[in-house]
């Protein structure tokens, strides 16, 4: 689908008509989010739009008076579990009438009205560049009773001016644009965010510098496609060394970049300074060039490796990651183990695998899912394999090395442990020895898991 039939999508209704008695108080608010990292970012602003309007941000459910699910769609499965979900916060509802519940984010913008019309439970739908109508919206039904629905996409909006309320932490999210152009074939991203549009570059820096002063130390700048950042004259690489010479004590990190055109310039911004970590998560889809031109992914597998060749050239202790899908259409055993080929000869760090899952309005939702399930799992569990035998290798290997750590706190399986992050995105666990969250600790690797290093301390900063 080209996206100027998106508008056919965009309906201009903001109230459906339909009416429920809802809760007359207009406080306590609770958000639970799924899917990506700019979801989780999303949830913040929405907490900010929220938090202007006199609203208390509860993390107990049990205690809200509105309810909203920010939702994803990259595959079934992800729409299931919220659906499921939903079957859940009836019983809420039963139990109390007038609760409102609302669904935002992807789903909100994939489903609209259906939302409304075939799940009884739901109040209000919001669509991912709607959220300032959330409190006009929410007064409307507590007003009225009517329920409510907006769905369109912006060109424009960026939610720049809006402080997002973050937890408080080590690490924050920071939205530095919206949307996806690139309309790979199998993703419904396009169709949910719209249009790429940057925030200026201004409007980050000031809010960089405000994470820093709340004492944030890690700070992953987020968007689909970071490398078509733009802002007048300055570029991703221009905006990440602005950040980084912004705030130098804080760590800074960026995802997702698209391979196509990730700049020579960007490799040597990352090398140069030394707050921007060495790590970077470059999704390659598919070994295979036949299926990557069927992804439309719009690059092959030789201009891929000579991305990465430049990226170990110039930054030699770099950790790589990247996404995988298993089982796209027509895939065939031989393109299956060009992946396997691949994932060997870059022996990446760490991957997030998954199965190919179609999606309604995309490319290749028009194209036969012919790979049977079977196969497709036992493809995914061969990649899924593979993977843990690399990260165990280069993990193993790191014994005896020393890297500088971020420690974020207690460690979730024992409360003798601190864990902390590498600046290559590793978990590394140490025992307990009076450093606190925040703080910087050069650790020696003592042994390393597929998922996690285990470290000692070396000496306090
Ligand atoms: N903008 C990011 C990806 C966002 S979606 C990028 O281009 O790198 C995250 C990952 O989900 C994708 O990289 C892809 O591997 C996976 N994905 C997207 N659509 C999918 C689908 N229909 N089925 C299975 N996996 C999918
Ligand atoms: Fe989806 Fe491709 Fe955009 Fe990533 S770059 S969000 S995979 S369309
Ligand atoms: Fe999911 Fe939407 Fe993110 S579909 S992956 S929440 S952009």
């Amino acid at each position: 689908m080209d996206e100027r039939d998106l508008e056919k999508y965009i309906p201009i209704e903001t109230f459906t008509g339909e009416t429920t008695e809802v809760n007359s108080t207009r406080n306590k608010l609770y958000v639970e989010t799924y899917g990506c990292q700019m979801n989780f970012a999303d949830t913040e602003i929405v907490n900010g739009i929220m938090g202007k309007n006199g609203y208390d941000i509860t993390e107990n459910i049990d205690d809200s008076a509105i309810i909203l699910i920010n939702t994803c769609s990259i595959r079934e499965m992800a729409e299931a579990r919220v659906l499921q979900r939903l079957t859940e916060i009836k019983k809420y509802k039963k139990k109390n009438p007038k609760l409102v519940v609302g669904i935002i984010g992807c789903m909100a913008e994939r489903m609209k009205r259906d939302l409304i019309t075939k799940k009884g439970v739901v109040d209000l739908v919001l669509g991912p560049d709607e959220y300032r109508k959330l409190p006009s919206l929410i007064d409307n039904l507590i007003d009225t009773g009517e329920k409510g629905i907006a769905v369109k996409l912006s060109r424009v909006e960026t939610y720049d001016d809006i402080m997002p309320i973050r937890k408080e932490g080590i690490s924050a999210w920071l939205s530095v644009m919206r949307g996806c152009d690139k309309f790979c074939s199998f993703c419904v991203v396009p169709y949910t965010r719209g249009r790429e549009r940057s925030r200026p570059l201004e409007g980050v820096i000031n809010e960089i510098k405000i994470l820093e002063q709340e004492g944030f130390k890690d700070i992953t700048l987020l968007g689909q496609n970071v490398n078509s950042y733009r802002s007048g004259e300055f570029d991703f690489s221009d905006l990440l060394a602005a950040c980084a010479k912004a705030v130098p004590g804080v760590r800074i990190r960026f995802t997702t970049s698209h391979p196509q055109d990730l700049s020579m310039k960007l490799i040597e911004t990352i090398a140069a300074y030394d707050n921007i970590c060495k790590y970077i998560h470059l999704p390659v889809q598919s070994g295979s060039d036949r299926v990557l031109e069927l992804m439309k992914r719009s690059y092959t597998i030789e201009h891929y490796m000579k991305i990465m060749n430049n990226i170990r050239k110039l930054i030699p202790e770099v950790s790589l990651s990247t996404d995988i899908i298993s089982g796209f259409c027509t895939e065939t055993e031989e393109d299956h183990k060009m992946t396997l080929d691949i994932m060997r000869e870059v022996k990446y760090d760490g991957a997030y695998m998954f199965k190919y899952s179609p999606r309604e309005k995309t490319k290749a939702w028009q194209y036969e899912d012919d790979v049977d399930e079977e196969t497709k799992t036992r493809r995914l569990m061969e990649i899924v394999e593979l993977q843990r035998n690399i990260s165990e290798d280069k993990n193993s290997a790191l014994t005896g090395n020393i890297f500088e750590i971020v420690i974020e706190g207690i460690s979730k399986k024992s409360d003798k442990m601190l864990f902390g992050r590498t600046d290559g995105n590793k978990t590394v666990i140490i025992p307990v020895n009076g450093a606190k969250a925040g703080d910087k600790l050069k650790v020696r690797i003592t042994r390393g898991n597929s998922a996690t290093l285990f470290g000692e301390a070396v000496t306090v900063n």
